[in-house]
């Protein structure tokens, strides 16, 4: 039986073992998956433990993943351009970094809810990890144009700069979204946890157009409120994108592609 685990702290309310446990049963992998409590100041001997203990792979979340990209002995172009890590495979010594929260999310936009990004307007709310580790996957699916829209206007425009090569990007405070509209609204601020939201302007939101909330579990939050109230045609939040990144990692391990729909319906009806 192989080992896995989700390094993080806090890391109690995770549900990637029950994901990826389902994932091994659906799929026939003899895998164990666990979560592990990493102390903040100590990341690195976790995983050097865990590796001592034979695991195979692990994932990274909050406060980890720049830890996590630092940690890599080699690490993959999107996990070297998102400058963070989620995803860590242990082989001959070597600890392999890589991020599959981007891919995760325009799968769950494409498979799940019918997206179709290519000539796209998007909006991205936020210029901080989260936003910076899916910037890459969103622009191979060669959107018209993907603005970061953020509170602190030199994170957005440094973010904008990073992924400059990669596609049509550009960063801009919210006041300079008066007048423009999207066909999706991506919320990848932390805002929501504190029941708040950025100052946006109205008329942001296009016909049929989809508001994504990259935060999962919260029920009602004011960004969902706003785009609901603004004529967003469509709202979803992360719990997809939860579930297709730890699918994106099950397949970097195990060379299988699960389904996600059942363990979608799995956690939903668990809420
Ligand atoms: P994460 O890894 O979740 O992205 P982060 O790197 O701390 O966390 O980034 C948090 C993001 O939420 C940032 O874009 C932050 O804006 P600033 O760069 O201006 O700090 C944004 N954010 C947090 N609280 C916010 C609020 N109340 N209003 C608007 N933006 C907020």
């Amino acid at each position: 039986t192989d080992r896995y685990c989700v390094f993080g702290n806090p890391i109690r309310h995770s549900q990637s073992p029950r994901i990826h446990t389902a994932f091994a049963q659906q799929t026939g992998q003899d895998l164990r998956y666990e979560a592990i409590l990493a102390p903040l100041d100590d990341f690195a001997g976790a995983v050097r433990a865990f590796i001592a203990a034979g695991g195979k792979g692990a994932n990274v979340t909050v406060p980890f993943k720049q830890a996590a990209w630092r940690l890599a002995t080699r690490l993959t172009p999107r996990a070297a351009l998102a400058g963070a890590v989620n995803t860590l495979s242990f082989c001959n010594g070597e600890i392999l970094g890589d991020n599959t929260d981007g891919a995760g999310l325009v799968r769950d936009l494409i498979d799940h809810l019918g997206v179709f990004l290519a000539g796209s307007r998007i909006l991205m709310l936020g210029a901080g990890g989260a936003a910076r580790g899916v910037c890459g996957p969103l622009l191979e699916q060669r959107p018209r144009a993907l603005t970061i829209a953020n509170r602190t206007v030199a994170n957005a425009k440094a973010l904008a700069e990073r992924f400059a090569a990669q596609g049509a990007i550009t960063g801009c405070g919210y006041d300079e979204l008066d007048g423009h509209s999207f066909d999706l609204v991506i919320d990848a601020t932390s805002a929501s946890l504190n029941a708040l939201m950025p100052p946006l302007p109205i008329g942001l939101f296009a016909a049929g157009s989809l508001a994504y909330a990259m935060m999962y579990g919260l029920a009602q939050t004011p960004f969902r409120a706003f785009a609901e109230q603004q004529g967003a045609a469509r709202y979803a939040d992360g719990l997809g994108m939860l579930v297709s990144q730890a699918a994106e990692s099950f397949f970097v391990w195990r060379g299988v592609r699960p389904d996600c729909r059942p363990v979608m319906t799995q956690l939903l009806a668990a809420q």
